[in-house]
């Protein structure tokens, strides 16, 4: 490979054309990214829901042509799949059901595991003959084959992983395609719901022969203040054919406007001419200045966009678009996390991938809302645990502003399961961690590289230091880490010296020690999991944590290596210098239902950890975390309810959580007196000798001696009717965008009864259907494809999607026998244009 520069002049004529917008060019063989999830078929073999299973034929997953003519194997084109299942993807078989008792916990106790084929009939027009053909599949779970025509392509087992087949030699142009994938959840083990299923997005992209490769973008900001901007620029165009050739690389920066497309262009790199070897790739760096940048920050994150030409013979044969952001990062072992050279708490929470009731599969508009509920929290930071995310996570990380740690796996050599990573390992574990940077590390949002989670070789030395040397030969511009649940161990054998930051799940207790250690003082460390605190919603019990498989919503139950919210916010202020936390969880997920988990045949089937529900509600707990994580918020929080009819009498504590310092309690008018936090010791006020009567329970927060908020719970009347409320009342009707309703079961009065659990049924008129419904009870086996949910404590959850294609007003009526019934409106609106659509990844090499 031969590399010049050429001067700027020199390639005027095609920077020109830039300048005034023409690129990329009609008649330009430029590249395109069509979404392919739609009309595939299913049949799913192996293990059944009702578990019984359906054995594959001989030759299903032979990795081999299939002889021309075959019938018996999926893969073979002449297959006969006309019964099989007519779907879309993102589908996720197991979170359609039904769960059962005797099905594991961790897992959520859904029949996900079983043999899953997909297959889909699609037609190349004879133009695209000479073009470079690549399927994407954003993730795929798990251990996927692919075939094209009977031909197999290639797979990839880490169900998590995003990866790229190159179909061009298998595809008959003007003509029919058939392209076959198997995937086996059998052969698959996990500590938590992972899903099953082509269960994120695919996608067909279309590029020239001589292109820009996969991911094969990287701009990195080394240099960033605000009057100027260093943006280094890294490009590997690949030259499949069997000619060498010389191609011109060129990359105009532009601003990206609020909806994400380009406006201004702020600066130009020079042209690279590389000679690219047949069959080879070049990489070709540059770095250019942007000015006065508008830097990406967690309130205003503004991005930018690299778009790349490349040109054979003066021609441009590929345009590559990469958004990214311009902003600095510094971790310090004293001042914390600087964003832009200013402090940000990382005030985080962990999540895993489940979108709840939806399952597995992606919905950008349901993690849309996922972080517009955190964030409202005064969440600002993501750790993907323990998996590469879908990629929609971060371009809504890098729209909304949140910081993120972007983690690979949850073992190593050593699996935590039978069928865990572990045995991936050898063949995969270098390639799935170059796939993780090389997509995601042009993310402004993604500021910190997890290795991995408490994996049993933690305190290995070598091993740490090769994972991490994979990492950095990929990206040197973020640290990198590891989520330790034995830091001292770590850092004693010297594996954690290996790392540029310390992730410590739980375990404060040496911190001061080796902030004093020479090896580790200088090394910032962060809370990477934290409290792991249980509650359900709704729920209280008095002298007792737990009950009826339900945990109390007291906020005060943990496992043994966990502690409250107000623990650990007390240890940070402690340790001001630790950079922040990652609380466990932010959202309830499917599995893992601590405490509960171990007992058998026992109903939990989905956690207690998040500080919202898995429907989506907050629970208390949320409102510590907003009064903590937003001071200047005005907020007070009363619990419990105010529904003891049994309790007459009884002590029944009540706490509050506020932004405010003091508050002050009233029950029926009378003041039960006004409590102050001591600063780093309270984070919540407790009223513990409360004698329940029914009535009004009212608390007026004060902040500097100043009214500062007030909120008033009310001892409700018996259910008497139905209340709808739809996050957004206006869908894109693509098939895709959601409204989440939210009903209630309310007295005559309108107050929400807290302890009802009403049946509820739903019908839609007009174009949309029923997705999922839930109402965030972890015991429930109700399940969630279906237009009956029984409401727990007090609420419900139906997801509503509008049919694609067919613009108009659906309704959405909801009954329930002896309630008065309750019905509204939500407008679909034809997309293209989107009214207030979910947008779709912008990753777009
Ligand atoms: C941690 C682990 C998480 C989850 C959590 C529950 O140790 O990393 O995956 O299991 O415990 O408290």
């Amino acid at each position: 490979m031969k590399l010049v520069s050429m001067p700027f002049q020199a390639i005027v004529g095609l920077v020109t054309l830039a300048a005034v917008g023409m690129l990329p060019a009609q008649g330009t063989e430029g590249r395109s990214r069509e979404n392919f999830d739609n009309d595939w078929r299913f049949a799913r073999f192996g293990l059944q829901a009702d578990g019984s299973r359906l054995p594959e034929s001989a030759d299903a997953a032979a990795e081999n042509q299939a002889e021309p003519g075959q019938t018996s194997s999926p893969a073979a084109p002449a297959f006969d799949d006309a019964v099989w299942r007519k779907l879309d993807v993102p589908h996720d078989w197991g979170i359609e059901g039904p769960f059962h008792k005797d099905l594991a916990a961790p897992t959520g106790k859904l029949p996900w595991k079983g043999i899953g084929w997909y297959r889909k009939a699609f037609t190349l027009p004879a133009a695209d003959a000479g073009k470079r053909i690549f399927v994407d599949f954003d993730g795929a779970m798990a251990y996927a084959q692919v075939w094209c025509n009977g031909h197999y392509v290639g797979g990839w087992p880490y169900g998590y992983a995003s990866f790229r087949l190159d179909l061009t030699p298998h595809l008959k142009f003007g003509q029919t395609n058939l392209l076959a994938v198997r995937l086996d959840t059998e052969k698959w083990d996990a500590r938590w719901y992972p899903g099953a299923g082509i269960y994120r997005h695919v996608w067909l992209v279309k590029t020239a022969p001589v292109h820009v490769g996969h991911w094969g973008v990287s701009v990195t900001t080394p240099e960033v203040t605000a009057a100027a901007a260093t943006v280094k620029l890294a490009v590997t165009v690949d030259n499949p054919g069997d000619a060498a050739t010389t191609a011109s690389v060129v990359t105009e920066i532009y601003e990206l406007d609020a909806k994400g497309l380009p406006n201004k262009k702020v600066a130009v790199s020079e042209a690279v001419v590389a000679d690219i070897a047949a069959g080879a790739n070049a990489t070709v760096a540059r770095q250019v200045v942007v000015t006065q940048p508008k830097l990406w920050n967690l309130t205003t994150p503004n991005r930018h966009l690299a778009r790349t030409s490349v040109s054979v013979s003066g021609k441009v044969v590929d345009v590559c678009d990469t958004p990214f952001g311009i902003r600095s990062i510094q971790f310090t072992a004293r001042d914390g996390f600087l964003l832009n050279g200013k402090r940000v708490e990382i005030r985080g929470t962990c999540n895993h991938h489940d979108l709840g009731a939806l399952g597995a599969a992606i919905n950008n508009r349901a993690l849309e809302r996922q972080l517009e509920i955190l964030k409202a929290m005064g969440c600002n930071a993501l750790r993907t645990s323990h998996n590469p995310p879908a990629p929609e996570l971060l371009d809504l990380a890098d729209r909304m502003g949140f910081l993120v740690w972007d983690e690979a796996f949850d073992c190593w050599i050593w699996g935590k399961m039978v069928n865990d990573y572990n045995q991936l390992w050898d063949g995969w574990h270098v390639k799935d961690l170059q796939a993780l940077v090389r997509r995601d590390r042009n993310h402004p949002s993604v500021i910190i590289w997890s290795i991995g989670n408490e994996v049993v070789e933690q305190t290995k030395v070598d091993l740490t230091k090769h994972l991490a040397d994979v990492v950095r030969a990929e990206d040197p511009a973020r640290p990198v880490s590891n989520g330790y649940n034995n830091p001292d161990g770590g850092r004693d054998s010297g594996a954690a010296k290996q790392l540029d930051l310390m992730g410590i799940n739980y375990g404060f207790g040496s911190q001061e020690r080796f902030d004093k250690d020479p090896r580790y003082k200088d090394m910032p460390t962060v809370g990477s999991e934290t409290s792991s605190c249980v509650s359900t919603r709704g729920e209280y019990f008095f002298g007792k944590n737990r009950d009826h498989w339900q945990v109390s919503s007291y906020d005060c139950d943990f496992p043994p290596w966990g502690c409250t919210p107000d623990t650990q916010f007390a240890t940070l202020e402690r340790l001001p210098h630790v950079l922040g936390e990652f609380v466990w969880t932010g959202f309830d997920y499917l599995g893992e239902p601590t405490p509960y988990d171990a007992a058998k045949g026992a109903p939990p089937r989905s956690s207690y950890f998040g500080i919202i529900d898995l429907a989506g509600f907050p629970k208390d707990r949320y409102y510590n975390y907003q009064a903590h994580w937003r001071p200047d918020l005005p907020m007070v929080h009363i619990f419990p309810h105010w529904n003891w009819p049994e309790r007459v009498g009884q002590v029944t504590p009540v706490h509050v959580y506020t932004s405010g310092g003091e508050a002050e309690l009233f029950l029926n008018g009378t003041s039960l007196g006004r409590l102050t936090k001591q600063p780093k010791h309270d984070y919540r006020l407790v009223w513990k000798d409360v004698k329940y009567a029914p009535g009004e329970l009212k608390v007026v927060a004060y902040k500097d001696g100043k009214p500062w908020a007030s909120e008033t719970i009310k001892t409700t009347g018996p259910a008497a009717g139905l209340q709808l409320a739809p996050d957004r009342a206006t869908v894109t009707a693509d098939g895709l965008d959601l409204s989440f309703v939210t009903v209630r079961i309310a007295d005559k009065d309108g107050l929400t009864v807290p302890r009802s659990n009403n049946s509820v049924d739903f019908k839609i008129e007009g174009p949309g259907e029923v997705v999922a419904v839930d109402n965030g009870d972890p015991t429930s086996f109700e399940p969630f494809q279906a237009s009956r949910r029984r409401a727990f404590n007090g609420l419900a959850l139906v997801v509503v999607r509008a049919k694609r294609g067919q613009a108009g007003t659906l309704t959405l009526k909801a009954t329930s026998d002896g309630l008065e019934p309750a019905s509204i409106k939500i407008k679909s609106c034809a997309s293209p244009p989107p009214c207030n659509a979910a947008s779709p990844s912008t990753g777009l090499n």
